[in-house]
């Protein structure tokens, strides 16, 4: 795509008016995802996707945290800042949006990989008691400070390859103690390691196995304890069900999405991922925020998330995992117009990858998505997963100041060189975090 000069955003003389914190020159490459001169600045779709704000040779200006203008460097110059960065002509980014993880975990399942290699199928190994059973045991046998513990430098990989925003589910406790010592040990990680958190209950991630023959007292458990205290003491902002034949079906899906938007949190679904179900179609009807994996989705699924504002989250890096050979239907979603973002789904079993730039790169090679679109979907398509889209996944004015600034000078390297980390500084609300 050609470079194209867009005009500041800004009044330069309101930018001179008074003394900006952070000047970031120099920089090489901007994409801004900036469209809110447009007439349709929500989530893109279609050929959006491929359109990225690009300015050339620019520069940057922060006040208290958020992103006051950008525009070519030269009307920049003279200007007052508390502080100078130079991007040394290198490509700078919104900072990275990872709507789907389960970062919070105990001991990593190495073992179940190598079972799976040998031609174990993940449903299997869950059947065998391992899988999410294995995760659950684990989690609960840990006490809080433990699980943060474990946690930081996860996410801390997380932020240095570019994360800014996290969405983390809990799912690994199944009970209300064990749940919300997992939330709380995510938001405390997070908030250590500067990363900007949405927290996901997720609950109804399986029924736990000494509910096995009364499944119907999980599922009221979940509904009249776990999510209302959830609520009631802002441990989460969401919550998530694992929306398959052989976890939740879609009633039992059905009653506790409804339950969970009568409390006032916002919907998201583990949808269509194992065999066509049905999930994304419920997700848009109930105006879930997103619905997440679709490998399995069908055309009446693309058609019903094309028609709603609910984003098809697609998690690439599980099914490199897992070894499977059926990507989601990335173009045909595209084409049909739903909101695609993307997400590493990053999680002790199927995808052990805290990288969304390695993610970026499975999707541009697996699922077809150009270097551009995959940076649209893992920045603003996946801050609207959230409902942050006013807030983060843009360079925007007005947009919290969360950027990267790469060592590379074109964004199209940050897919090509796969598992390669080209993230040279972050900043988060205009401070350089690492
Ligand atoms: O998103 N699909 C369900 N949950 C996770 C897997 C979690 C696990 O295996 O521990 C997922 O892939
Ligand atoms: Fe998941």
């Amino acid at each position: 795509m050609p470079l194209d000069d867009r005009p500041t955003a800004t009044d330069m003389s309101d930018l001179r008016a008074s003394p900006i914190d952070l000047l970031v020159t120099g920089i090489g490459q901007l994409c801004t995802l900036d469209r809110s001169g447009s007439s349709d600045a929500g989530p893109r779709r279609g050929a959006d996707l491929g359109d990225l704000g690009l300015v050339a040779d620019a520069a940057l200006a922060v006040r208290d945290g958020r992103v006051v203008a950008y525009g070519p460097g030269e009307d920049f110059t003279g200007l007052d800042a508390d502080t100078t960065y130079d991007a040394a002509g290198k490509c700078v980014l919104p900072g990275l949006v990872d709507p789907h993880t389960h970062a919070v975990y105990g001991r990593t399942r190495q073992d179940e990989y190598e079972r799976r290699l040998r031609g174990e199928t993940y449903l299997e190994i869950a059947a065998a008691g391992g899988g999410i059973h294995a995760s659950v045991r684990d989690l609960r046998d840990r006490d809080e400070d433990e699980l943060v513990e474990l946690a930081l430098p996860r996410l801390g990989e997380a932020l240095a390859h570019g994360t800014t925003t996290i969405e983390i589910k809990s799912g690994y406790g199944l009970s209300p103690k064990d749940e919300i010592k997992m939330l709380r040990a995510a938001r405390r990680a997070a908030e250590t390691v500067g990363l900007r958190a949405v927290l996901t209950c997720l609950a109804a991630h399986e029924i736990p196995l000494d509910y096995r023959d009364r499944r119907e007292v999980y599922i009221d458990l979940v509904c009249e304890e776990i999510l209302p205290r959830v609520k009631q003491e802002g441990l989460a902002d969401r919550l998530d069900v694992f929306c398959e034949p052989s976890v939740f079906d879609l009633a039992e899906t059905e009653r506790i999405l409804t339950r969970g938007l009568e409390l006032g949190l916002r919907a998201t679904v583990h949808a269509d991922e194992l065999e066509s179900f049905g999930g994304a179609i419920l997700a848009a009807r109930l105006g879930a925020g997103s619905a997440d994996h679709l490998i399995r989705i069908d055309r009446e699924g693309i058609e019903a998330l094309a028609a709603s504002d609910t984003v098809a989250v697609l998690l690439p890096g599980t099914v490199f995992t897992l070894g499977l050979r059926d990507y989601a239907p990335a173009r045909e979603m595209i084409e049909a117009g739903v909101v695609v973002a993307l997400a590493t789904d990053y999680n002790p079993g199927s995808s052990p990858i805290s990288s969304l730039p390695l993610v970026m790169a499975i999707a541009c090679t697996q699922m077809r998505l150009s270097p551009a679109e995959a940076l649209t979907a893992a920045t603003v398509n996946a801050a609207h997963a959230l409902g942050l889209g006013d807030e983060a996944g843009s360079l925007a004015p007005g947009r919290r100041a969360d950027f990267l600034v790469l060592d590379v000078d074109d964004y199209r390297l940050v897919p090509y060189h796969a598992g390669r980390n080209p993230v040279a500084g972050v900043f988060r609300d205009g401070e350089l975090v690492t």
